[in-house]
């Protein structure tokens, strides 16, 4: 281990997902535990440039590990682009003799750490933790597990409904660029179509399937839509669809930000756990400008340049399997 770092400070960046906390938790305790002097950054890059530290002991982190949001708050910073802004953050660190960053947020938050730290002589550490689940370099991130969770939860509610009247429901969850959400909850929520923005959908095709389903003598539906999708969004889905079809009676729900709050999941907890403790490990054996992830469950450190939304793949075999199953 590096005799140089003795002082980590750890913040939360972009938008929050359910386990951040747990993450804080376990990045504090594993740098007490190698004797590490600990401080929070409130409010992301932000709260690096303001100044808005606080310092970490054991006890700062009790009782957080089971709840959403992040005690040290998020912001999606613009000056932290500037090089006044980065310039303000390495004064503050500089000032409190903090050698390492651990940052935990998604690829916004990576691209900031990494000109941080090419710019300054200050050792970087990216978490992953968005809900979105779409960094190369971990096979999930902190908060998909429990955002997925919370989907087919609100989706088997709204099936309950949708069947008691017959409609066909178009539910739109989030993931500018990425359909996992919507890939598995939709899968695990029995939907009659799911729309990502990794492959196309057209209208044409989805109003086929919808009518093959109204022949086989479905009664009522659900479309699953992530509001990256090509077409548009769940408003916008719906009312395309109207215009070809008018099998059912037609209703949008849009989940929002229902998805990214509430308590994490155990695999959530245990998977920031994880890599909580992994990031100050990898810092203390000299890692820097790397995201800790975990590949086929083991701990990888990918160099934050790599650690992009580029290329997440989704497993095509994941829709094959939804085409079979939702006729
Ligand atoms: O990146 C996480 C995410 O929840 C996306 O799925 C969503 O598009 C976006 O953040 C929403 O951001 P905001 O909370 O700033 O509106």
């Amino acid at each position: 281990m590096s005799a140089e770092i003795k002082r980590i400070a750890v913040l939360t960046s972009g938008g929050d997902s359910p386990g951040m906390n747990a993450c804080i938790r376990a990045v504090v305790r594993a740098g007490i535990y190698y004797k590490c002097e600990m401080w929070g950054v409130v409010r992301g890059y932000d709260g690096l440039i303001n100044g808005d530290f606080k310092k970490m002991d054991l006890r700062s982190v009790s009782n957080i590990i089971h709840r959403g949001g992040t005690i040290l708050k998020s912001a999606r910073s613009m000056e932290f682009k500037t090089d006044e802004g980065m310039e303000k953050a390495f004064q503050n660190l500089k000032e409190r003799g903090i050698q390492a960053l651990v940052t935990i947020g998604g690829d916004g938050t990576f691209k900031g750490a990494y000109y941080f730290s090419k710019k300054y002589d200050i050792a970087v550490m990216g978490i992953p933790g968005t809900i979105d689940n779409d960094l190369y370099g971990t096979d999930f991130t902190i908060g998909y597990d429990t955002a997925t969770n919370t989907v087919v939860e609100c989706i088997d509610k709204i099936r309950d409904t949708a069947d008691a009247h017959n409609r066909l429901f178009f539910v739109e969850v989030m993931g500018r660029d990425a359909g996992f959400i919507a890939m598995n909850a939709g899968i695990a929520a029995g939907c009659e179509d799911i729309l990502i923005p990794e492959s196309r959908t057209s209208i044409d095709e989805l109003v086929a399937t919808l009518k093959k389903g109204r022949a086989n003598k479905k009664s009522s539906g659900i479309v699953i839509v992530a509001e990256g999708d090509e077409e548009g969004g769940a408003i916008e889905v719906a009312r395309k669809v109207k215009e070809q079809f008018d099998g059912y009676e037609m209703k949008v729900a849009i989940l929002g930000h229902i998805q990214r709050g509430g308590n994490p999941s155990c695999f959530d907890r245990v998977l920031a756990s994880r890599l909580g403790v992994a990031s100050v490990e990898g810092l203390l054996e000299g890692k820097s400008k790397m995201m800790v992830g975990i590949v086929h469950n083991k701990i990888v450190y990918t160099p934050l340049t790599q650690a992009t939304k580029q290329n997440p793949e989704l497993d095509p075999d994941l829709q094959r399997i939804a085409r079979i199953i939702s006729i």
